[in-house]
């Protein structure tokens, strides 16, 4: 399905690092500190594969945390991008666009939904959840004003904004940018007892990454998901699935909660929903929860635009084929079994669905960050989170000899 050429060798002449240098330190010097990038400076990418200022070429392990779960710059995409920029690409939702409806159509019946709220990017997805259940807690449930509470998990990772940092665990993403916003209840992931816990008459909804994956791409246990879908039921509380990572394909299955035949009573989606093109972002929910918000209640400028429609509508048609989610149950199972036979040879512990895995790196060898730096000297983009694990999570249209290709770069790595 890529554009290939030989594996992990270099198409440039590795002799002069000038320019890259130049771009990391005038990085470090333009840029707020607000990320630590690999020190490597990309500048083209086709497929699975990007390539560096000098030629070197990476397979690219990470996807843009599943933003790239069709690759970079598939040509199906690419064309429809193209055709777009050519006809228009803003229109603000002051007006209806010929991409619009077909788009939020298209969506709602991958889903199985009624219809569609779109945005822009995952944590607007997540507000977007959030208020629209709140709205419905007040006028539908019947909370009381200003007294709505949503369960959220332990280690989530929801995205950046105030509210949603307010019920982060991470310190890091959350101390120092208080006051935060109050009504969220966390509870241990995985932990069924804890939910029904939590949950009273003014809780409105449950918030959950039906895999958590900056968490390190944590798996429930078997019934958590559909034991949550019993108890929202149960008790009148909406089911909020955040599949901005775990969605549209990369876990085997157009969605993680298929995978328990569970469908929640809201859809969170964003990163490949726009093709690596665009950031595109939706809630897909049924009449009677998107149906509370009026107009003036809820919006953005850019949400929905014909560009990003345009793409999105062209992702769904991806996905409505299968061929991606089966690639992702293919390839991942015989990821998994690869990693798996390096549990004890360096590596502590393997988890995932698909094509997702967090691996363990024994942290008696290496940080994850060193062993992210390592597969970077042997051509393998990957990224470290939470100090010795590390997320592989490549592009669905990677080859099986690929993947074979940075496993075994991994394992070079932990043989040093
Ligand atoms: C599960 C989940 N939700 C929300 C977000 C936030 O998305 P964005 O960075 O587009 O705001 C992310 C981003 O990593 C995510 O993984």
């Amino acid at each position: 399905m890529t554009t290939r050429t030989s594996i992990g060798t270099s198409a440039g002449t590795g002799s002069s690092t000038g320019g890259h240098e130049q771009a990391v330190l005038d990085a470090e010097r333009w840029t707020a500190q607000n990320y630590h990038p690999l020190p490597v400076v990309i500048s083209e990418a086709q497929g699975a594969w990007v390539t560096d200022i000098h030629g070197r070429r990476y397979l690219d392990c990470l996807a843009g945390y599943s933003a790239l779960n069709f690759g970079h710059r598939h040509p199906e995409l690419i064309k429809v991008a193209r055709e777009q920029l050519d006809r228009i690409t803003l229109t603000s939702r002051a007006f209806l666009h010929d991409q619009f409806a077909g788009f939020c159509r298209d969506l709602a019946e991958l889903c199985g939904k009624d219809m569609v709220l779109p945005m822009n990017t995952g944590a607007e997805a997540v507000e977007t959840g959030i208020k629209v259940a709140r709205k419905w807690g007040y006028r539908v449930k019947g909370v009381p004003e200003g007294m709505a509470t949503i369960v959220v998990a332990e280690h989530n990772f929801h995205g950046r904004t105030t509210t949603i940092i307010s019920f982060s665990t991470d310190k890091t993403a959350r101390d120092d940018y208080g006051p935060y916003t109050p009504g969220f209840r966390v509870v241990r992931f995985g932990d069924l007892a804890a939910m029904r816990e939590a949950i009273d008459d003014t809780t409105v909804a449950v918030l959950l990454e039906p895999i958590q994956g900056e968490a390190g791409v944590i798996v429930p246990p078997p019934g958590y998901l559909a034991g949550v879908r019993e108890i929202c039921t149960a008790q009148n509380v909406l089911f909020l699935a955040d599949e901005i990572q775990s969605g549209l394909g990369r876990t085997g299955a157009t969605f993680a909660c298929d995978h328990e035949r569970v469908v929640p009573d809201a859809y969170l989606l964003g990163k490949a929903l726009g093709g690596g093109i665009v950031p595109v972002s939706a809630m897909v929910a049924d009449r009677d929860v998107l149906g509370v918000l009026r107009p003036g209640e809820h919006g953005s400028t850019f949400g929905g635009n014909p560009l990003a429609c345009a793409v999105a509508r062209a992702v769904v048609g991806l996905l409505r084929t299968g061929e991606y989610q089966r690639r992702a149950s293919d390839l991942g199972r015989h990821l998994h079994r690869r990693l798996r036979d390096l549990v004890g040879q360096g590596l502590t512990g393997v988890r995932g669905r698909g094509l997702w895995a967090g691996i363990d790196i024994d942290p008696a060898l290496m940080t994850g960050r060193r062993a992210c730096e390592l597969l970077l000297e042997r051509g393998v983009l990957a990224k470290d989170t939470h100090g010795s694990t590390i997320r592989l999570s490549p592009p669905l249209v990677v080859e099986p000899e690929e993947l074979d290709w940075a496993v075994d770069q991994l394992a070079a790595i932990l043989r040093r």
